[in-house]
């Protein structure tokens, strides 16, 4: 090996014989760091804290020449021809010229798979964010996770920035989509998807490194300002957006993307209370922080990034900054940071200890290559089927009247069906935006299975499903019409709505005429939020939302024809109007529809055999229904707790064998109390007692079945008596 020097730094010891210690495998990680960060120039390490956009490389071997440590994809930023075979080859290309470097550094390769590998066309698109939320099912997201997962490993990369644990309160942010609900618990139970994404080690095939982002309060900005301005107490800042991301950091996250937004003025890319004592100190995260896109280039206001802001970003705690494309230039100004004094290497080490520690963690020195077992894989039946299967499960059916026994809902399969709508028969539009381009698009941009497609191979003669996009056509001799309107495809500040959020024109003049036929008429919103419908809303037969479903459409026709019932419940409150926003479970507006609603279809199926239930002693000591007996229990902790302050979630369990239909917890602080936030629940007072009850949506138990709620309050945290019951 020729030892050479680049700008400084002691090169390292030429070996002759033995492999140095960081090649070897067997040994601990923490030792391979080690003497792999002993061998290290300035320049190599600064280069690992570089992150550049593939399209930004004016020339490949400047990879090496700059020892740059990681790649990134921004939204859309794909090869010619954009199909898995490319993805790979130019993974292993970049990889190629990394490992020329005198100590062969591997470089990480990120994207943002945020809904699958959604850069990638033929990938498996699965639902965004807020559908999953409205599953409420971890499992199935944690499915998502590795199935996500084994189509980005089958193009080599190695990172994904996802998942978004953002918490969405205002839903005029062009975001809201990318959050899985409104209140920290959703998000905070669908952080399974890191389990999914990283699997069991992140060294085995077809695990990837996730990323929490972005950190933190991106989703509780005024007005919901896509980078705006988060103004929020600490306890509410603690209280809502962070147990999402101490939960992520519980699972083990390997990244954490900081947010574009500030908090109370505050820009979070320059945060280092939040970033580097709240993060890694209090919460412990031992993975590494990278900057949002030209994240640092906005702290002091002005277009480009100084030295100012790259010394204050990294001395914030930031380990690698997607800077990504004047690396020469970051380069130089971190450099010049170092040799000033102003970062110190103590702070360069510690970014790169983080870097590297998750580099051999993937097993990166040993297997740089893409695992092209996993390529062919790619955008499968078995990948396209749990799609599927996440969009019914998130379908949640808001309104169904009209209908013989009740509902226009499930569509007879026989029926005669006018189908209308720009987003029937569009798979970009069911996609949304983060899909084959940063901001999505109308069309058929990559392969898959419209809404209409759907419906047609559901029902027992697709000639009777007909189509027209306006409506044109449509007469008294259909039994139902279906029309699919909503949103078309954004991505972030593109998708703010500070003004009207209801349907434009176009679908309001199809729904018109549709109504004009005196058909029955289901609305089937493909939007990635609420939106502003409720003045419509009796002209509607039936109303599902379907989010942003992905390549997968047929799976709302599984709803649509009573294939699956819907079970899927709203992520986020609906509001009655867009002037009640920001509106949220908990804050005394009334809504549309609630957090949590969601109707099913009625029993129609054959009951299933009843297990016969073990007679209690009616009224006896054991008997969970008896009289006087608590009907549930109440867990209560105190989850967080800083001077004068503290936040406690209490969960609630249903301990009889019957359905309980709401609850309240009782309990009498033993010193003042105030009460700062709430959710998932309304506390009053009765004298000393507090009494929290459910929310209405959160209040139905099944058997053994628990609710959470959580506060956060100045006072003593001292855990009272506490008593559970139902009204
Ligand atoms: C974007 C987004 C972030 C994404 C990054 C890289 O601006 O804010 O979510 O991961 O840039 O594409």
């Amino acid at each position: 090996m020729v030892a050479c020097t680049l700008n400084g730094g002691t090169p390292a010891a030429a070996s002759t014989d033995a492999p140095p210690a960081y090649e070897d495998p067997t040994l601990p990680v923490d030792d391979r760091v080690e003497d792999l960060l002993s061998r290290m120039t300035l320049d190599d390490k600064i280069g690992q804290m570089t992150q550049v956009d593939r399209g930004a490389l004016e020339n490949p071997s400047d990879l090496a020449t700059y020892r740059i440590g990681s790649v990134l994809s921004g939204g859309g930023s794909a090869p010619t021809p954009n199909t898995p075979q490319a993805w790979a080859e130019m993974y292993d290309s970049f990889q190629r010229t990394a490992l020329t470097t005198p100590l062969g550094i591997p470089v990480i390769y990120g994207v943002d798979a945020v809904h699958g590998h959604n850069n990638v066309r033929g990938a498996t698109i699965f639902p965004h964010n807020i559908g999953l939320g409205a599953t409420r099912d971890p499992d199935l997201v944690e499915r998502v996770g590795r199935a996500t997962a084994e189509e980005v490993a089958g193009t080599g990369i190695d990172w994904t920035f996802a998942p978004c644990l953002c918490v969405a309160r205002n839903d005029r942010w062009g975001r809201t989509y990318e959050s899985f609900g409104e209140v920290p618990e959703i998000p905070t139970a669908m952080t399974t998807i890191i389990d999914g994404l990283q699997g069991d080690a992140l060294d085995a095939p077809g695990s990837i490194l996730a990323t929490a982002k972005h950190y933190i309060g991106d989703g509780g900005t005024t007005g919901g300002d896509d980078q705006g301005n988060t103004e929020l107490s600490e306890a509410e800042l603690r209280a809502i957006h962070l147990p999402p991301f101490r939960a992520a950091v519980e699972r083990g996250v390997g990244s954490v993307m900081v947010s574009y937004s500030s908090w109370n003025g505050v820009k979070l890319h320059g945060h280092r209370h939040l970033i580097t004592d709240v993060l890694k100190g209090e919460l412990g995260f031992t993975g590494f922080v990278v900057s949002d896109w030209a994240g640092v280039d906005q702290l002091d206001g002005r277009e480009g990034f100084t030295a100012a802001e790259v010394r204050e970003a990294i001395n914030a705690g930031i380990d690698m900054v997607m800077v990504p494309h004047d690396y020469r230039r970051f380069v130089e100004l971190l450099r010049g940071e170092v040799r000033a004094g102003r970062v110190s290497m103590e702070r360069v080490d510690d970014a790169n200890r983080r870097i590297l520690t998750k580099k051999f963690e993937l097993g990166l020195f040993e297997n740089p290559y893409t695992d092209r077992s996993l390529t062919a894989g790619i955008g499968s039946d078995d990948y396209r089927r749990l799609a599927r299967e996440a969009v019914r499960k998130s379908q949640v059916l808001l309104k169904n009247d009209g209908g013989a026994d009740g509902g226009v809902l499930p569509l007879e399969k026989s029926a005669k069906v006018f189908v209308a709508g720009r987003n029937a028969d569009d798979i970009g539009n069911q996609s949304g935006g983060w899909t084959i381009t940063w901001q999505g698009a109308s069309g058929d941009i990559t392969p898959g299975t419209t809404i209409l497609e759907g419906m047609r191979a559901s029902a027992s003669d697709p000639s009777r499903v007909a189509y027209d996009r306006y409506g044109h056509g449509i007469d008294g001799s259909y039994d139902v019409a279906v029309a699919v309107v909503g949103e078309t495809p954004y991505a972030e500040m593109e998708g703010d709505r500070p003004g009207s959020m209801g349907l434009d024109q176009e679908d309001l003049n199809t729904l018109s005429r549709l109504r004009a036929s005196g058909v029955p008429v289901v609305v089937v919103l493909v939007s990635g939020r609420p939106l502003d419908v409720a003045g419509h809303l009796e002209d509607w037969d039936a109303l599902l939302a379907a989010w942003l479903p992905g390549t997968e459409g047929a799976g709302v026709a599984d709803v649509l024809y009573g294939d699956h019932a819907p079970t899927g419940r709203l992520p986020v409150t609906w509001m009655r109007s867009a002037g009640q926003q920001p509106i949220n479970d908990g804050d005394g507006k009334t809504p549309l529809f609630p957090l949590g609603h969601g109707l099913t279809y009625p029993d129609t199926g054959p009951d299933e055999p009843e297990e016969p239930e073990e007679p209690e002693e009616p009224g006896g000591p054991g008997d969970p229904d008896g009289p006087g007996a608590e009907r549930c229990t109440a867990d209560y902790r105190i989850v967080n707790q800083w001077p004068g302050g503290f936040q406690a979630e209490v969960t609630v369990r249903n301990t009889t064998s019957t359905t309980l239909e709401g609850w309240e917890v009782r309990w009498t602080p033993s010193g003042a109390l105030g009460i700062d936030s709430v959710w998932n629940a309304t506390l009053t007072r009765s004298g000393d007692t507090v009494i929290a009850t459910d929310s209405g949506w959160n209040g139905r138990l099944a058997p053994d079945g628990t609710a959470t709620f959580g506060f956060t309050a100045t006072g003593s945290p001292a855990v009272p008596g506490v008593s559970c019951g139902s009204p």
